[in-house]
Order: structure tokens, then C-alpha cells, then sequence
């Protein structure tokens, strides 16, 4: 059985499924080098890239809800059949009951010929991908969002191969009110500080740690919530005129910040306390963009609501064709699922890097170098976990400020994160979804301004070049801990072995290691070593 699965919203994914095992993901903006891309994908390429044929696909699962291209083109799904939000009850709010409610089945025209296929709602999918590449047999799960087709949240529960019951909108006060958490980050973000929509609230999260909550700023912010997400915050609220703009280094700024970050924490541990109440359920799943919220994650797993807590690599809308397609596997083919971490690395592959590459990146890793890393499957999701990654000393005093200045470009108060090799952090830190803290374990340039970092714990069983490189850098320099960051500047993760070298030549990254060997940059320590 060979599932072809796609969702053409933002940050706009592929999905090839074979007899349940996962051949690929694949976002658009990977390969199209232009971030969040929305948008048709060329399914024909892709089929052909991974040895399938249109005749060999079995069942094709899709969202219908559908996003003009860059090029504004629309593309229109041929479909036979009733969509499941063409149904009446679709924008009822508060709409509970069990996923059938949520999906349609249907006969697609593509590559010419009729399929199989299913329609699968925006959060139906956040949620089986989250429980579906979970460890958890049984949990209850939360997504959140800046809005997925005309809902910003939702709560499930789900079990062996099934999704039980979805429950839209969590966080009422008011009926037909839903709180968009996302739609006020991104808001802020775009309105405010001039930022791309898409990019505000990963920036803004970071700022946040600046700042100061502040109760009248909550207040305003949680009404925003429910009334008009989608307009500036109101800054004339505070005295401050007419001006609307703010500016990062401004402490109202980040208190406003601080602010949104307090608040959006209280409303995950509100809808956590709703989902326990509701459903007998152990352990939680988070997921949807705002599950890339590590403070607000930290906060459910630390409540002593749940005995665990996952966040998957793809919390995000570039998870959707994963969730879709292991949605209909199991729960509407009802085959059985084995509960265990998917491994996030499933997009083009690089190669692999012989063992002993690892003895020399620790060798260019104590000289100060930074190394671009670039080998093996690219990560599925929106950190980087090492085989895109570009590595360095996180005991640098300044090296975050090196990387920003030589290699990034990033704001200033955007923290760095970490690769560690194991230890009891308390968090199931696999994806850099939580937050520890490491103020003593003199890692400067991994350090946020709070004192925390959000790592990527590996353990026995995840990547074993990984594995190597950490314990190696553990016996010769005594940390556990390694400076990781997307290998990239100011552009999608770097995809291919041609994109990483051209990226490294264009910036101060020092030294690159691929497949095709080590490069390093004449005039630098370690020069040569070729
Ligand atoms: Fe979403």
C-alpha cells in the first residue's frame, strides 16, 4: 500500500508512505530556496526521485483547502465527491466528535488518472502526525496554530491506532470566540516590528526573555486573542501616541513580549487542565506552530498534570502531509502502529561521512573553527538536529556574536541552541522543544539572557555519527554540550551538498564537512587540511 499525501498551504509538504514506513518528507521551501513556500509541488518529480510511479500509488491524502502559488496561480484539486467543510456543521465552533466528522473520502484526477484518496481537516492532522511519531500508546493531545482552516485550536484524544475525538477550539470565553495564540505572535511581529509574518514569532519568543510581564499588557494582549488577532497590538493603550512601530532594544517592547510569552504559557496550561479533565489520558501531546513555544511546552511538562510530554520535529504546517498520510494508515486502514519516536531525518539524503570524520571536527571544534555539517537525510522540520547543522565551541565567550557577525546574520537577541549527549535534563528534549537550565554549565554562547537553552538531547539509539562526534568533544574538552544551529543564512535549511558549499563560501562559516570531504578557507587555522 503506497500512500502519496500533500498539503499545499505555507510551508507546503510531501508526504510518500510505503506499507506505513515513511520514504520521505519533503517541504517545498527546501527546495525551491524560498522560505515557507506555499503552493503546488511537482508530485511527478518527486515520485520519480523516491523509484515510485503515479501507477504504483494506492491512496492519496490532501488537504483541500488551498493556497494560490508565489506566482498567485491557483491550483484546483479535481475532486468527486461531498468535502467535509463544504458539510454544514464545518464552521460550527466548538464542533466535537469523532475524526470521520473531520475528513471526506473521494475519487482526484492526478497525472491524468483517477486515485483513491482521502481529505483530511488542518488540525486532524496536527494531531495523528503528533501521537502517530510519538512514544505514547495513549495520550491527549493539543494543537495550536495561527489559524489552520478557519480554527486556531484543538483538542484530541487518541489510542493504539486511533484518534478517538477531536474537540475544536479550546480556550473559550465567549461563545463563537476562539484565543489565536499564533495569529497574535505573528501579528505583532508583522505590525509592529516590521517582520515577516511567518518569522515574528520565532524571533519575538527570543526577545521575550528581555522583558518583563506585565498585567495590563496581558490584559490587552488576551483580548486581542479573542477579538482581532489579525490587527496591530495596541500600542496607543500605553500612552505612546499614535506610533504603532517597535523596536527591540525599546524594554516596552519586551515587556510586551515578556507579556505574550506569559500569557500564551497560562493558555497551554489552561487547555493542558482541560484535556486532563476531559479525557483520562496520561500523557500529552503538543503540536501545531505554537508547539514551537519551548517555554510554554516546559511549563505543561513540568505541571505534574502528565506522567509525559511529546512535541514531534514537525509540529509545524510543514508536518501536515505526515500527519495526513499516518491519519489514514492507521486510524482509517486501521493497521496496527508500534509506539516510538520517528526519526526526524527523512528528506533528501547527502550521503554518509566516514567514522573517523568525527575525530577531525573535534580537532577543527577546539582550534574556535565553526563547521558547517552537511551528510546523511535532511531534517524533517524546522531545526536543524545535526546532519544540516553548522557546529561550534559553545565555551566561547562571544561566540554567538562571532556566528551572528560572520555567519547568521540573525538579531541579536535570537539565542543559540545546543546538541548534547545525554544526561537527566527532565525534558524529552529530542527536537529542541523544551527549555533547561544551563547558566552553570559555562556554555556562554548557548546561554539565553533567562539563563536557559533549548537542546537536542541525544541518547543510545539516535544518530551514531552524532553519538561519536559528542563523545568524543566530551573526552577531549570535558562539555557535553555543542553549539547547533541551522545550517543556512537568511534562507531554508541548506538541502543539498551544493547549497551547503555555496553558503559556506558566501559567509565566514570556516570549515564545511560533506560527503565530498573537508574544505577549509586559506588564511584560517586549519587551512589545508583538505
Ligand atoms: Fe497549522
Amino acid at each position: 500500500m503506497r500512500i502519496l499525501s500533500f498539503y499545499f498551504g505555507h510551508d507546503a509538504n510531501v508526504t510518500l508512505l510505503d506499507e506505513g514506513e515513511v520514504v520521505c518528507v519533503l517541504e517545498k521551501e527546501r527546495l525551491t530556496r524560498v522560505k515557507h513556500d506555499a503552493g503546488p509541488m511537482d508530485l511527478a518529480a518527486i515520485l520519480e526521485d523516491y523509484g515510485w510511479t503515479p501507477e504504483s500509488v494506492d491512496l492519496v491524502v490532501f488537504n483541500p483547502y488551498l493556497r494560490p502559488g508565489r506566482d498567485g496561480r491557483r491550483f484546483a484539486l479535481e475532486i468527486e465527491g461531498e468535502r467535509y467543510d463544504e458539510r454544514p456543521d464545518y464552521k460550527q465552533d466548538g464542533w466535537c466528535g469523532p475524526p470521520e466528522g473531520r475528513m471526506s473520502r473521494h475519487r482526484i484526477r492526478l497525472f491524468g488518472r483517477p486515485f483513491e484518496a482521502l481529505a483530511v481537516d488542518h488540525h486532524l492532522a496536527h494531531a495523528a502526525g503528533a501521537l502517530f511519531t510519538s512514544p505514547f500508546a495513549e495520550a491527549g493531545i493539543l494543537s495550536a496554530d495561527g489559524s489552520g482552516d478557519l480554527r486556531a485550536c484543538a483538542m484530541a484524544w487518541g489510542a493504539g491506532n486511533r484518534i478517538h475525538e477531536i474537540e475544536y477550539g479550546w480556550g473559550y470565553e465567549k461563545k463563537k470566540m476562539q484565543l489565536n495564540i499564533g495569529a497574535v505572535w505573528a501579528s505583532l511581529g508583522e505590525y509592529n516590528f516590521g517582520m515577516k509574518r511567518l518569522e515574528g514569532a520565532g524571533k519575538l519568543m527570543g526577545l521575550a526573555s528581555y522583558g518583563t510581564p506585565r498585567e495590563e499588557i496581558v490584559a490587552v494582549l488576551r483580548e486581542q486573542m479573542l477579538y482581532y488577532p489579525y490587527a496591530p497590538f495596541q500600542t496607543f493603550r500605553f500612552g505612546r501616541g499614535d506610533e504603532l512601530a517597535l523596536e527591540p532594544e525599546d524594554p516596552f517592547a519586551q515587556d510586551v513580549c515578556a507579556s505574550l510569552q506569559q500569557l500564551t504559557t497560562e493558555l497551554f496550561l489552561e487547555a493542558a487542565r482541560r484535556l486532563k479533565s476531559r479525557w483520562p489520558v496520561a500523557c500529552a501531546v503538543l503540536t501545531g506552530g505554537c508547539a514551537m513555544n519551548c517555554i510554554a511546552n516546559t511549563a505543561v511538562h513540568r505541571s505534574s498534570l502528565f506522567a509525559g510530554t511529546w512535541v514531534p520535529a514537525q509540529p509545524h504546517d510543514g508536518g501536515l502531509s505526515l500527519g495526513q498520510a499516518l491519519f489514514a494508515w492507521h486510524h482509517v486502514l486501521g493497521r496496527p502502529r508500534t509506539p516510538r519516536p520517528l526519526t526526524p531525518y527523512l528528506g533528501t539524503d547527502a550521503g554518509p561521512l566516514p567514522e573517523e570524520r568525527a575525530e577531525e571536527i573535534v580537532g577543527f571544534l577546539e582550534q574556535g573553527l565553526s563547521v558547517g555539517l552537511c551528510y546523511g537525510r535532511a531534517e524533517s522540520g524546522p531545526r536543524a538536529l545535526g546532519h544540516r547543522s553548522i557546529l561550534l565551541d559553545p565555551r566561547i565567550p562571544d561566540g554567538k556574536e562571532r556566528l551572528n557577525r560572520e555567519v547568521k546574520h540573525r538579531e541579536w537577541y535570537r539565542p543559540y541552541a545546543p546538541m548534547v549527549l545525554g544526561g537527566d535534563w527532565g525534558v524529552p528534549g529530542k527536537y529542541m522543544s523544551y527549555i533547561v537550565p544551563v547558566a552553570a554549565h559555562g556554555v556562554p554562547a548557548v546561554t539565553h539572557v533567562d539563563g536557559t537553552t533549548r537542546p537536542q538531547i541525544l541518547e543510545e539509539g539516535d544518530d551514531p555519527f552524532l553519538l561519536r562526534l559528542l563523545r568524543l568533544w566530551r573526552e577531549r574538552t570535558g562539555c557535553a554540550l555543542l553549539l547547533n544551529t541551522s545550517f543556512n543564512c537568511q534562507e531554508p535549511l541548506v538541502d543539498t551538498v551544493a547549497q551547503a558549499r555555496a553558503t559556506w563560501r558566501r559567509t565566514g562559516l570556516d570549515v564545511l564537512v560533506t560527503p565530498e570531504g573537508v574544505e577549509t578557507k586559506t588564511g584560517r587555522p586549519g587551512a589545508g587540511a583538505q
